[in-house]
């Protein structure tokens, strides 16, 4: 039983982070972190899910709903804050679990964040391409369903069933865009990543400065709309319900611990790229669902683009917004599709450097230093994913995964806090252990109200990966082979 709790030491874990042919270029400075957290956190959750959260659960409680989730998230951001400063290597969470609960949890964590990276990627690439063909309808450009759709859908009634549809090619596309950008070089990904947010952060704020003088302060009453008699449908329940849905919204930041290995000061900057996107997002979020729910009635929301309702209301004055909502969406979703397959690519990586996988997802590209094997892999899978699922069954279980592992994270600092005191911790989560605590009650009750579904892919999702682990990767794993070459 031991071998499966083996831990690596954290020196050990930094000492092989720059050594031999394992070694990425060091490119990234505190703006492209904090930049890669805000261009990873801000997209479908903000430009789709608040609309709907909104219209079938909170109401303008919404806002309230932001609230809730973003704290949540700073108890675990404020725990990946003290990780990724102590442990400063590509896995994030994988890693720190390895450091702390041992090989086996560390691959149960591995696994589980192909959910939240891979599948997320995935996710917001269908979403995006939700986005371009409507924006390209607007200017008379009509795209064929059979090739804006997924073939595949799943319906609780039905199961799996063919739609009709070949292929969502504009996902497709977006993803084969966004792995050739990974492979060519970090710094090339980050600066893409850094005009994107500026456009996307333009338009939204626009869209909130503007917005405000339109605002009817009656649409705002009643702030808590009364609960239907379902649990999770309006009154307080209902926010709890928004607060679950609208957590995909703050999925992104985490990514930014991903890129350890590529920060030029790891220790001191990704702490503040974690923190920074994470609480300056969460502001955002919080006047964005503000303005919108003051501009219309909430129950008017319920569509694929409520920002683009929200300017309808404000009449003529501001209808020049409207084109360009749909394309800071459009620019905002590539951006979180770049970090998300970033974050994917890193964590393979990680994982292959310790032999749980096959040595080529750790091989790294003589002239772009990239690690283009693992960024192949993970773009392909994403690809197929995304063009053939609709969105619905890959959402959940992207906030799920990345659920898990912020409470493994959490876990993990109090682990670590008691086995290793003395190591040298140059971001401390203040008010341990109430704050890793609390990271993990939120992360619970959070994933205690996604359906029953979502638990059950979960639960074969991690069974197909315990199957690789005891058939393969124990065996393979460099802590197993001490000095041996890999399998
Ligand atoms: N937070 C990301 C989004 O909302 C995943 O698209």
């Amino acid at each position: 039983m031991k071998r499966f709790f083996r831990t690596k030491s954290h020196l050990q874990l930094i000492g092989e982070a720059d050594s031999g042919e394992h070694k990425l270029e060091r490119a990234l400075g505190p703006w492209h972190l904090t930049l890669l957290g805000v261009g990873g956190i801000i997209g479908a959750g903000i430009f789709v899910l608040t609309g709907q959260a909104s219209a079938m659960y909170a109401g303008p409680a919404i806002v309230l709903a932001y609230i809730i989730s973003g704290l949540g998230c700073a108890f675990a951001g404020l725990c990946y804050a003290e990780f990724a400063s102590m442990i400063p290597v590509a896995g994030s969470a994988y890693t720190y679990s390895y450091a702390t609960l041992g090989e086996l949890f560390a691959w149960i964590i591995g696994w589980d964040l192909i959910l939240e990276y891979l599948f997320g990627a995935s996710t917001v690439a269908v979403g995006w391409s939700g986005y371009v063909v409507s924006f390209l309808k607007d200017i008379g450009v009509i795209v064929p369903a059979a090739l804006c759709n997924a073939p595949f859908a799943y319906d609780p009634r039905l199961g799996m069933h063919l739609t009709g549809a070949i292929l969502n090619v504009p996902a497709v596309l977006v993803v084969a865009f966004v792995t050739t950008l990974l492979v060519i070089g970090i710094k090339q990904s980050a600066t893409f990543n850094g005009v994107i947010v500026l456009i996307k952060l333009t338009v939204i704020l626009l869209f909130v400065f503007l917005g405000i003088w339109f605002v009817n302060p009656a649409n705002w009453h009643p702030f808590v709309p009364p609960n239907t008699g379902d649990f999770g449908h309006f009154g307080w329940s209902g926010v709890l319900r928004g607060s679950a849905v609208v957590f995909f919204a703050y999925i992104g930041f985490d990514a930014v611990s991903t890129a350890a290995q590529e920060a030029k000061n790891p220790q001191r900057d990704l702490p503040r790229g974690i923190l920074f996107s994470l609480a300056f997002c969460g502001l955002l979020y919080v006047a964005v669902s503000g303005v919108l729910t003051g501009l219309v009635p909430f129950s008017t929301l319920n569509v694929p683009h409520p920002i683009a309702v929200g300017i309808d209301a404000a009449g003529k004055s501001l209808a020049w917004l409207r084109p360009l909502v749909k394309l800071g969406a459009i620019a905002g979703l590539s951006s979180v599709v770049l970090v998300l397959m970033l974050g994917q690519t890193r964590i393979f990586f990680a994982m292959a450097h310790d032999w749980l996988l096959p040595a080529g997802f750790a091989r790294i590209h003589s002239r772009f230093k990239t690690p283009w094997i693992a960024t192949l892999v993970t773009g392909v899978v994403a690809l197929v994913t995304a063009g053939l699922f609709p969105i619905g069954i890959l959402g959940e279980l992207v906030s799920i995964g990345a659920l898990l592992a912020f409470a493994m994270v959490c876990a993990g600092v109090l682990v670590m806090r008691r086995t290793k005191p003395a190591v040298v911790r140059p971001f401390r989560t203040p008010w341990v252990p109430l704050v890793p605590l609390l990271g993990i009650l939120f992360s619970a009750v959070q994933m205690c109200s996604l359906p029953r579904d979502t638990w059950i892919r979960l639960i074969a999702w991690m069974f197909i990966g315990l199957v690789i682990y005891f058939t393969y990767s124990h065996r393979a794993s460099r802590l197993h082979h001490a000095n041996q070459p890999p399998v």
